[in-house]
């Protein structure tokens, strides 16, 4: 629990999967910064679990400076509903034995979802942090997760115009929302000049601008052999014989472990720490990715971005970065890496206030939701 100066009110941040952890840490910085100057915020940390290898959770605590998490849930593993479920019982169990004033999650993986339905279920607020993004695509998890969350939450965090908008059409109102940009880009601004180079990288005999970096997780893409093979065999023709670097994570690595022969330019990696894993992205000559994030990450890197999807949630990393979706089709990859190679790829602008202050936004709004009622005379 961050220090007890006060008795002011707690918020709960949540945090349970990778992409989580670069949200929530220039959120507890602010706050920090705040009861410095004498705020009475408060915050207690709360990791589900859902993530729980080093490589996907510790390290990035560890490079991100986030304080260790006051609960761990220890959901671990499990389907869809197996990890609803245990991330609901335990949330639940947490709040019935000590409260908090507001229940913070961010991004749209499942623990996001679950521990907004048990806040608002025990009448605790929610605030959600990435509010508003749609993809349109409910074969995906997160789609949900975002459309479930959004339903109940209290007070919205924008990152766009364009969520600000899906937030509006599906009849939420605009003191509600509060457009503040975007904290995964406070937490990339910030990290700039600690990004280092992986071990690997000298014995690989990588070079800026000379090779590719993939990442590679959505089931549509990686849960069968037969069309993962033919993603990664399209990927290593077409990239002219540059090393494309593929940090794997742990959903593909079960994948590749049945598949035989892999082009020999692909060099598998495990997942990255933060401030590697971004190295990489910074000097890469082009990304090719199926996730959201890493997105907007090379959107405000300048990096040229090949995202195999059909839909994406932030379409600001195309109509203003450097993104460009180009589907699940093998077949659609050789065309786009010709363009890109040939110095035809386009290049793009940073959307609004994905400024490196965002943080900062939401905890000054948040201070004004939490204050007490003045009491009237
Ligand atoms: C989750 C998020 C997704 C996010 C991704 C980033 C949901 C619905 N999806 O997907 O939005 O982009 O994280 O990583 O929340 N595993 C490990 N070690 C770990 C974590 C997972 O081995 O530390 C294994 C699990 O056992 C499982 C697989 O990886 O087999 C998938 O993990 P899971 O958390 O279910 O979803 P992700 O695919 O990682």
């Amino acid at each position: 629990m961050s220090p007890s100066r006060d008795h002011g009110p707690v918020i709960d941040i949540v945090a349970g999967a990778r992409p989580n952890f670069m949200k929530i840490a220039p959120i507890i910085r602010a706050i920090e910064v705040r009861q410095r100057a004498g705020s009475a915020l408060r915050w207690r940390l709360v990791h589900t679990g859902q993530h729980y290898d080093a490589r996907m959770s510790a390290d990035f605590f560890d490079q991100l400076n986030i304080p260790k998490p006051d609960v761990n849930l220890e959901v671990g593993s499990g389907t869809q509903a197996e990890q609803t479920a245990a991330i609901m019982v335990r949330y639940e169990q947490l709040l019935i034995r000590q409260r908090s004033a507001l229940c913070l999650v961010v991004g749209d993986v499942t623990s996001t979802m679950a521990c907004a339905i048990v806040a608002q279920k025990l009448c605790i607020p929610v605030a959600h942090v990435e509010a508003g993004i749609r993809s349109g695509d409910w074969t995906m998890p997160e789609e949900i997760n975002r459309m479930v969350t959004d339903a109940i939450t209290n007070w919205f965090f924008t990152t766009s115009d364009v969520a600000n908008d899906n937030l509006r059409r599906a009849g939420v109102s605009d003191e509600r929302i509060f457009f503040v940009g975007n904290t995964m880009i406070d937490t990339l601004l910030a990290n700039l000049p600690r990004l280092k180079a992986p071990p690997f990288w000298g014995d690989a005999g990588l070079q800026p601008g000379r090779y590719f970096v993939m990442t590679m997780h959505r089931p549509a893409n990686v849960d069968t052999a037969h069309g993962f093979a033919a993603v990664l065999e399209a990927i290593g023709d077409g990239v002219r014989g540059m090393t494309v670097v593929f940090p794997v994570h742990p959903r593909t690595a079960k994948t590749l472990a049945a598949l035989g022969n892999l082009p020999k330019n692909l060099l598998l990696v495990d997942p990255q720490p933060y401030l590697e894993f971004n190295y990489l992205v910074k000097y890469a000559k082009a990304v090719i990715t199926d996730s959201g994030g890493v997105t907007e990450e090379t959107t405000v890197m300048g990096v040229p971005c090949i995202t195999m999807r059909n839909t994406t949630e932030r379409p600001e990393t195309v109509t203003m970065g450097t993104n460009e979706l180009i589907g699940t089709d093998p077949v659609r990859l050789k065309p786009a890496l010709d363009r890109l190679i040939d110095g035809r790829w386009k290049t793009g602008t940073i959307p609004p206030l994905w400024d490196g202050h965002t943080g900062e936004r939401i905890v000054e709004r948040l201070e004004r939701l939490l204050a007490p009622p003045v009491a009237s005379a």
